[in-house]
């Protein structure tokens, strides 16, 4: 794919239409629908997600589509969209500013194209395989630290935190204390596309759907970075495990990760 190609141009026209739809709802009450304790979604979720699948369906009506929001038929295309409307959903429901749309484009099983839109900021992140990856249009790579006492990290929860709690904070303990800080921003779509353009330099999930991590994911790898599971092997967006890093901290990051998983026999 080039450039300048009609995918990449459909992929950012549809995130920056459903960007506008959640700049002009952003810090209205909302009507909520609860999928689980802990796990809510808004109209805007749906808007959001209608606005992507309009564009979408438009331009390329054979297409498959995997949304987080509707269960679409499958019409057998290998061309796959990946779409998560609105990653940070609690945030965006309490108006606190770290949101985006991640869209990424599947073909024939391999994530050929990712576009991550943060409205509140206006930044474009987006990568085509093997092109490189771009905030803004200028390009983007990860960043040099390459000693994990110095790192920035960054993380997220499942939804099932409070019925697993121990185990995520057994990750969570030994990379506070082994890193230099962590923030968990709420919005894993914007976690990778940070560490792409070098903001931070790792990154660990467990339980993640492939709408949270297809663009970010393949951002990551053409910025220079890392992305793998936990034992470092082979990543792969519907496996839920991810481990990202700027390829520099990646072995000490692992070697973490296994220790606690000795510790708890996984
Ligand atoms: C969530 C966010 C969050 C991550 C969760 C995701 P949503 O997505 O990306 O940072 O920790 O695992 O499910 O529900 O806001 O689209
Ligand atoms: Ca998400
Ligand atoms: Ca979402």
């Amino acid at each position: 794919m080039k450039k300048d190609d009609r995918y990449l141009q459909v992929a950012i026209a549809a995130a920056k239409e459903a960007g506008r739809v959640q700049m002009l709802h952003l810090g209205h009450s909302h009507r909520v629908e609860y999928k689980g304790d802990i796990d809510l979604v808004t109209v805007v979720d749906k808007l959001s997600e209608k606005a992507i699948v309009e564009r979408i369906t438009a331009a390329f009506p054979d297409h498959d589509l995997l949304a987080e929001e509707t269960l679409f038929e499958k019409k057998g295309s290998p061309w796959k969209w990946i779409i998560d409307p609105l990653d940070g959903t609690t945030n965006y429901f309490r108006g606190y500013p770290c949101f985006c749309v991640s869209i990424g484009l599947e073909v024939d099983g391999e994530v050929k194209l990712g576009v991550v839109y943060n409205p509140v900021l206006d930044e474009l992140f987006h990568a085509e395989r093997g092109g490189g990856a771009f905030l803004n249009g200028k390009p983007i790579s990860v960043s040099r630290v390459n000693d994990l006492n110095r790192s920035f990290l960054c993380t997220g929860f499942p939804y099932d935190v409070r019925e697993y709690a121990d185990f995520y904070l057994r990750y969570f303990r030994e990379f506070i204390i082994r890193s230099f800080a962590i923030r968990r921003p709420g919005s894993a779509a914007i976690d990778l596309s940070y560490l792409a353009a070098g903001r931070f330099d790792g990154f660990w999930e467990l339980k993640l759907h492939p709408w949270d991590v297809a663009a970010g994911g393949l951002i990551i790898t053409e910025a220079g970075g890392k992305v793998t599971d936990f034992k470092g092997g082979l990543f792969g967006i519907y496996s839920g495990e991810m481990l990202a890093s700027n390829g520099l901290i990646h072995e000490e990051m692992l070697e973490v990760i296994r220790e606690v998983n000795s510790k708890i026999g996984r």
